[in-house]
């Protein structure tokens, strides 16, 4: 089975490390949207368009699922991406907010996603009583895509996203940004050992493996072996190295246009 993911940049590898270590057998393509980095701060339209573009690309790859690895186009373009694929597609938002058991929680996300409330109005979906509270954090995807993970000024940032949740004594975390796995190691310092911590990309894979099974037969039908690929809207040169960094591979990235008029790979 291949399954296409994309992201605006690195955040989806978290993703697509998980799914990985579920489902060792699948292949992948990847798409990061280098060119609009970050999705996080732009329009409601903006991300619409930028998810026609995506989901039309893609429909043009051979995948047999879609994974929606940005939270931001999840937030905002789920129906769209839903309505252009006609392959099953798994998304974060929807894959957690059916897990979660506990009664305070907090979700830090892009503002763009943070905006649109996803979070708060799927948990309320499953379990009406939860609190939940929203903490948009403009300044981790920058800072994360130049890898300045370990610097004060993170740090110093981090605390002051993480002390409004704190105040209002959240038991939970929810990464609602698939870039913010990848600064767990501060964030735990941060927290209080009492919060847990939750990365939606574990139910999204969990939900992508039982699909996976359900259809193990109709897969190994199929007697060819796809490859996996990268793909990068803008900054081909550098992104192997971001791969070698965050999943130890260094893999061939191919440059792709998404504008509808030059849809080229
Ligand atoms: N990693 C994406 C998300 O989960 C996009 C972040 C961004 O580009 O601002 O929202």
């Amino acid at each position: 089975m291949r399954f296409g993911l994309f992201d605006s940049g690195v955040g989806g590898f978290t993703v697509l490390k998980k799914v990985i270590e579920l489902c060792p057998n699948s292949s992948f393509i990847y798409l990061a949207d280098t060119a609009r980095l970050p999705y996080g701060l732009k329009t409601t339209d903006e991300i619409m368009q930028i998810a026609e573009e995506i989901s039309s690309w893609f429909s043009q790859q051979n995948i047999d699922a879609f994974l929606v690895a940005c939270n931001t186009t999840n937030a905002i373009a789920l129906d769209l991406l839903k309505k252009n694929l006609d392959v099953p597609v798994f998304d974060l938002i929807g894959s957690v907010a059916s897990t979660i058991q506990e009664s305070r929680v907090g979700v830090i996300a892009t503002p763009s996603t943070v905006r649109t409330k996803a979070y708060t109005n799927a948990i309320l979906k499953y379990k009406p009583k939860t609190f939940v509270i929203e903490q948009p954090c403009p300044e981790f995807v920058p800072m994360i895509e130049i890898n300045n993970i370990n610097s004060e000024d993170l740090a110093n940032v981090a605390i002051g996203y993480l002390q409004p949740l704190l105040s209002q004594k959240i038991d939970t975390l929810i990464l609602g940004c698939s870039h913010y796995p990848l600064i767990t190691p501060l964030l735990t310092k941060i927290l209080p050992p009492s919060v847990k911590l939750i990365d939606p990309a574990k139910a999204l894979s969990l939900k992508l493996k039982l699909f996976m099974d359900s259809k193990m037969s109709d897969f190994s039908k199929k007697k060819f072996l796809v490859e996996s690929k990268f793909y990068v809207t803008s900054d081909q040169k550098h992104f192997p190295l971001k791969a070698k960094h965050w999943l130890n591979v260094f893999p061939e990235v191919n440059l792709v246009s998404l504008h509808k008029q030059g849809c080229v790979s």
